[in-house]
């Protein structure tokens, strides 16, 4: 029989690893909670049409990457429904905001949210077709002040400094205005006429492209393809004076919070709601995979998918990506903690009074690992060297006299302890 394995671009995530997660997480959520965001959990699997209008039929994102498929009609004269397993989570929150009439309290709402994602790309260290995403949504009526340009300057500031907290150095912000849909529209007329003369010589994508949506050639990965990308017009020369503004007024705001960023005038994003901002901030020890996160402003989504006018801004951050880049940092190389002691218990009739202590130690605070009666004394030293900072006998001695025998691994001394004193003890070793 052949056996089974988890499938191609998918991964289990095991111990010690998972510790990282998880402190990556709780760092996260921590500086979430000082910017006052709440979570929000949206389903895994959402209605296909959300996406073709949210993200944009013409993004690789729904043309090429969605894992989709017809859900059995539930009666005769029902037509099926087409699913597909969230590829990004923005469009699922603005779907909730929608939903649940959240633009009706007339307050922002900040919302953050940490989960899996699905593409069907090809899988290549730090991309994966299940990946993690730690996300944030700034989003509300325009009277709550989500247009503001401040809304999108505070979101980076506070990107600058989760990264900052999650120890990550080197980062880059990468920031662009990709302006208003008149402003996309106006630069995809001066796309659509700069292309015209070149684009015979590019990959068929970008032919089509260049027909239909010529803003997505620039986001093209064709090596033989960049040399004439670098020649096109820059959309900041689209710009009108409202959407130069904002942006002027996006900078201003990080000069003064002293936030780095530099200035790319390519970077437009493999989706189709953003508006103005957009930005990623990226890491050179990633290799071709560079983004740690990505994200910008997208006023006109709630619109689009079929709400009130509801402008936003938001980022997701690669899970995948924030733990490779910080395994590659020294200070990570040992995740392994080791328990705070090992019980063994000499002889199986000691097994149930063992579990005994274990509790006892487990309720004040400790971190214990139970051997087994049936281990000979050799391997029961051998289990608690690798996982313990110390071994606890209990025999039938020390059951009844209440006096138990202990040995530090680091030190190699052993010791007598009475039982009342024990978790005092093992919590705070003596000095080496
Ligand atoms: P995105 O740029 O498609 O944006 O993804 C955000 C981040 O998710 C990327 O920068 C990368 O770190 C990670 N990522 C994407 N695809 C993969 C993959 N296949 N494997 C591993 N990591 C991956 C969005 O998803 C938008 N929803 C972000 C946003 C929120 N914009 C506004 N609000």
């Amino acid at each position: 029989m052949t056996t089974l394995k988890a499938v191609r671009g998918t991964r289990d995530l095991l111990p010690p690893e998972t510790a990282l997660w998880n402190r990556i997480e709780t760092t996260a959520r921590a500086v979430f909670a000082r910017y006052n965001f709440g979570e929000i959990r949206t389903p895994i699997f959402e209605d296909t049409s959300l996406f073709a209008r949210g993200v944009g039929e013409e993004t690789d994102i729904v043309s090429k990457e969605m894992f989709t498929w017809e859900d059995r009609a539930r009666a005769q004269s029902e037509k099926p429904q087409m699913l597909t397993l969230r590829p990004e989570n923005t469009a699922g929150v603005v779907r909730a905001y929608i939903e649940h009439k959240l633009g009706e309290t007339g307050q922002l709402q900040k919302l953050f949210y940490i989960g899996p994602q699905f593409r069907r790309e090809r899988p290549q260290k730090g991309r994966y077709r299940q990946f993690f995403q730690i996300g944030a949504e700034v989003i509300g009526p325009p009277s709550a002040g989500s247009e503001s340009p401040l809304r999108d300057a505070e979101v980076l500031e506070m990107l600058a400094s989760l990264l900052d907290e999650l120890g990550i150095t080197g980062w880059t912000l990468e920031l662009n205005s990709v302006g208003s849909p008149a402003d996309r529209a106006r630069y995809n007329d001066t796309l659509r006429a700069a292309l015209e003369p070149v684009k015979a010589k590019m990959c068929v994508d970008c032919q089509r492209r260049a027909e239909t949506n010529p803003l997505r050639v620039l986001d093209c990965k064709v090596p033989a393809d960049q040399p004439i990308i670098a020649t096109l017009p820059v959309i900041a020369d689209s710009l009108d004076d409202d959407s130069k503004t904002h942006f002027a007024a996006v900078t201003a705001a990080l000069d003064a919070a002293g936030v780095p960023y530099t200035r790319n005038h390519r970077l437009v994003r493999g989706l189709d709601y953003y508006t103005r901002t957009t930005f990623e901030f990226t890491h050179g020890g990633l290799g071709a995979q560079n983004a740690l996160l990505g994200g910008g402003r997208y006023d006109g989504l709630s619109e689009a998918i079929g709400g009130p006018k509801a402008p936003g801004i938001g980022f997701a951050m690669g899970e995948d990506r924030l733990v490779l880049t910080l395994l590659a940092q020294e200070s990570n190389q040992n995740l392994t903690v080791k328990a705070d002691a090992f019980i063994a218990p000499l002889g199986e009739s000691l097994n149930a009074p063992a579990l005994a202590l274990a509790r006892e130690l487990r309720r004040a605070g400790l971190t214990i690992e139970l051997g087994d009666g049936s281990f000979r004394l050799k391997k029961s030293f051998e289990a608690a060297d690798k996982t313990a900072r110390a071994i606890v006998i209990l025999g039938e001695d020390e059951l009844k006299s209440g006096i138990l025998t202990v040995k530090t691994f680091a030190t190699g001394v052993q010791t007598k302890v009475p039982r009342a004193e024990l978790a005092s003890s093992l919590a705070n070793p003596a000095p080496e």
